[in-house]
């Protein structure tokens, strides 16, 4: 089974707004999936339509080759898809430690390689396991987020704007461990960072107005400015 996640023509709305009014893309498994656009195109949107925590209205989402389209955020959490929000969801009164811990959903021996593995990654979170949340940096935020997400059988994470409001030496350690990450689980990346899209993205979509409008391999965006330009306002 090559494909592991598919969205097919999506409408979410949020209240009475339209947001998303066609998206579709599939995730390859053992990919790096990058969503591009500009602020508002529906990024965020579309992650969180994925967990159920602004369901579609219309179209569906196949993960697995199953419909999850209308289950519960914990429903989807279950079947093995992570999710890291754009403002990270991490509690800051809890150290790092009991946020790792509330983030378990098993104490199995799995779950304890997991942790050690992530641990090894990020070593600043074994460093600081006893500090406040609220207390780290903003990369150390970031790891705990993303370590958080990865503590459960995950078999696709959602990872949205790691990089945002990060220093640049800060964006490359994450980008960094984020492309180790991806020897483990399936990654949907929504990045404004355009170099560091591209530097571990296999393939992307742009969303525009709440639409998927182009589709391609990283490769074909690098050479590109005219696309860049158009969608991303970037050269
Ligand atoms: N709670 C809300 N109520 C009304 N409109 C919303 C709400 N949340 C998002 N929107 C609108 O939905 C559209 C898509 O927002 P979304 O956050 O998905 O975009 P995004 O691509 O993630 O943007 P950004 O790059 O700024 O994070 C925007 O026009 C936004 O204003
Ligand atoms: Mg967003």
């Amino acid at each position: 089974m090559k494909t592991l996640l598919e969205l097919t023509a999506i409408q979410t709305y949020i209240d009475q707004y339209h947001i998303l009014q066609n998206v579709s893309f599939e995730v390859p498994r053992g990919e790096v999936t990058v969503l591009l656009g500009r602020n508002g195109a529906g990024k965020t949107t579309t992650l969180r339509t994925i967990m159920g925590l602004n369901p579609a209205a219309k179209g569906n989402v196949l993960f697995k080759d199953q419909e999850i389209t209308t289950l519960k955020p914990y429903e989807i959490a279950k079947r093995g898809i992570g999710y890291v929000p754009e403002d990270q969801g991490i509690f800051g009164d809890l150290t790092v430690g009991e946020n790792m811990r509330v983030a378990m959903q098993k104490e199995d021996e799995a779950t304890q390689e997991r942790l050690e593995w992530i641990l090894d990654l990020f070593p600043d979170l074994k460093k600081f396991w006893k500090r406040p949340g609220g207390q780290l940096s903003g990369g150390q935020k970031q790891m705990l987020a993303i370590a958080r997400a990865y503590m459960n059988e995950t078999e696709l994470l959602l990872i949205d704007e790691p990089s945002k409001g990060l220093a640049p030496i800060i964006v490359e350690k994450v980008m960094e461990s984020i492309e180790q990450m991806k020897e483990k689980t399936t990654i949907i990346l929504v990045e404004q960072n355009f170099m560091m899209a591209s530097q571990i993205g296999d393939r992307f979509y742009i969303l525009d107005d709440g639409r998927t409008v182009h589709r391609g391999e990283m490769e074909e965006l690098r050479v590109n400015e005219q696309l860049r330009k158009k969608y991303l306002g970037i050269a």
